[in-house]
């Protein structure tokens, strides 16, 4: 089985992520042999780049694999067994909106969490649409693994619409860089952690992370943080911003010590603290662009130029292309590893929602992930999750019903805005900026 080779489609091709997919995916040939990789995006300019880029990494570390890149979807997702999907709509230009628009309101500006998250979100639905449809057209037994944000809307959003499919998976890194940096803090190998997780997208807790041995290491972690702080295992290759963010765990962890919380609760639990610290002026998307997609496109290009791409650094190992590839996998070739993924609630938490997307452990295999069950979940984070899974929903519907109504209600009850009459003003704004994107509301 092992020697199967899986033909796969990286949609977003021209992302500034996609090197180090590459990489992850020569470096794991073993665990997942590739007969073909298509690379596609719309911005023919951005792929042709990424796309070169391709070319010199294969024709060195693995030949045999064949590489193209096209803007043409048909060509694209024509047969292939993974289609990767990492689309941004609207491209950096339109982060940058989703993150200075709310903060000129006196709103926590973020890509996925807010009023930001929430643009994102409606734009992101109908090119998710979309390429579900146009991918069953031309590979109707295809696996769709989603990292399109944000996640939480674009998975309920397909479950909705796409009630019967059974072949698309939508996940996240952000459990998996957590529990590679809690791993770092005891020494220990995050692959070999089980972690008990439960939550949506964005918005969970880890509740145990047992050893081989069955020991619960979350209690020895919990201290380690409480006294000296927390800092990603990666953290000689994050912006100054990341730094901050994961050093938050810990006034989390002070204030609610009960489990470990994924990152981007910080936004919700503490909209005025981090909205403090933000500068309407400066946000992510200028520290991205000036950082990583500067680097990665003037490595790219150099690399071109020499026609190799040996000793570069473009290419070094990420967790998040090494999750990518190791997570097809694990479908293609049944390994039924753990893995924290977005699945429908119907029953994983008892006490909340059926139609709900949680994420959860799952075990992963050929024939998707099977969840491990929860159980109830104690008042403080039961509320919270349903009001941001009632947050989420309203989204979805205002998409489908094109109602302004509904999207008012949506962002009246995120935690992030709250306030009715800001969440109008707010929501007028971002209709504006997000003309030909969205769907007319009335
Ligand atoms: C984490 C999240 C992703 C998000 C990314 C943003 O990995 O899980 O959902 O897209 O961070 O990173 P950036 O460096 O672009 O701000
Ligand atoms: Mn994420």
């Amino acid at each position: 089985m092992m020697n199967k080779k899986s033909k796969i489609v990286l949609v977003g091709g021209g992302s500034t992520w996609t090197p180090g997919i590459l990489k992850a995916m020569t470096t794991h040939l073993k665990q997942f042999p590739l007969e073909k990789i298509t690379l596609y995006d719309i911005d023919e300019e951005r792929q042709k780049v990424i796309g070169e880029f391709a070319k010199i990494l294969f024709k060195e570390e693995a030949p045999d694999v064949k590489v193209s890149y096209t803007t043409d979807e048909k060509e694209a997702y024509t047969d292939v067994d993974f289609v990767f999907c990492q689309m941004r709509t609207g491209g950096f230009e339109m982060r940058d909106k989703d993150e200075k628009i709310p903060l000129q309101h006196g709103v926590i500006g973020q890509e996925t969490c807010g009023p930001g998250g929430f643009a994102y979100g409606l734009r992101s639905i109908r090119d998710m649409e979309k390429m579900v449809k146009s991918v069953r057209q031309f590979s109707p037994d295809a696996w769709i693994l989603n990292y399109t944000n944000p996640a939480a809307i674009v998975a309920l959003a397909l479950d909705k619409i796409f009630p019967k499919e059974d072949k698309v998976l939508n996940i996240c890194d952000q459990p998996v860089n957590l529990l590679r940096s809690f791993a770092s803090l005891i020494d220990f190998d995050a692959n070999d952690f089980e972690p008990v997780y439960f939550g949506l997208n964005h918005y969970g807790w880890f509740t145990h992370l047992y050893d081989q041995t069955g020991k619960d290491r979350m209690p020895e972690i919990k201290e380690i943080i409480l006294n000296g702080g927390f800092r990603p295992v990666d953290a000689e290759q994050r912006d100054q911003s990341w730094l901050d963010t994961y050093a938050m765990v810990e006034d989390m962890l002070k204030d609610f010590p009960e489990y470990l919380p994924n990152t981007y609760l910080q936004y919700y639990l503490y909209p005025e603290y981090k909205l403090s610290k933000m500068d309407p002026n400066r946000t992510r998307t200028d520290e991205v662009r000036e950082g990583r997609e500067t680097k990665v496109f003037n490595e790219c290009r150099r690399i071109v130029e020499n026609g190799t791409a040996k000793d570069s650094s473009v290419v070094h190992n990420d967790a998040h292309g090494d999750m990518m590839v190791e997570v097809a996998a694990s479908i293609a070739h049944n390994l039924r590893k753990t893995y924290v993924v977005m699945v429908r609630n119907n029953g994983i938490v008892s006490n909340l929602p059926n139609d709900s997307m949680v994420e959860v452990a799952a075990s992963l295999g050929a024939n998707g992930p099977h969840p491990y069950a929860v159980g109830e979940i104690d008042t403080f984070y039961k509320g919270l999750i349903e009001s941001q899974h009632a947050y989420e929903k309203l989204t979805v519907e205002a998409y489908m019903e094109e109602s302004y109504t509904k999207a008012l209600q949506a962002l009246t009850m995120n935690r992030t805005v709250v306030d009715a009459k800001k969440a109008r003003k707010l929501l007028d704004a971002l209709i504006e900026a997000n003309k030909g994107y969205w769907p007319e509301l009335n």
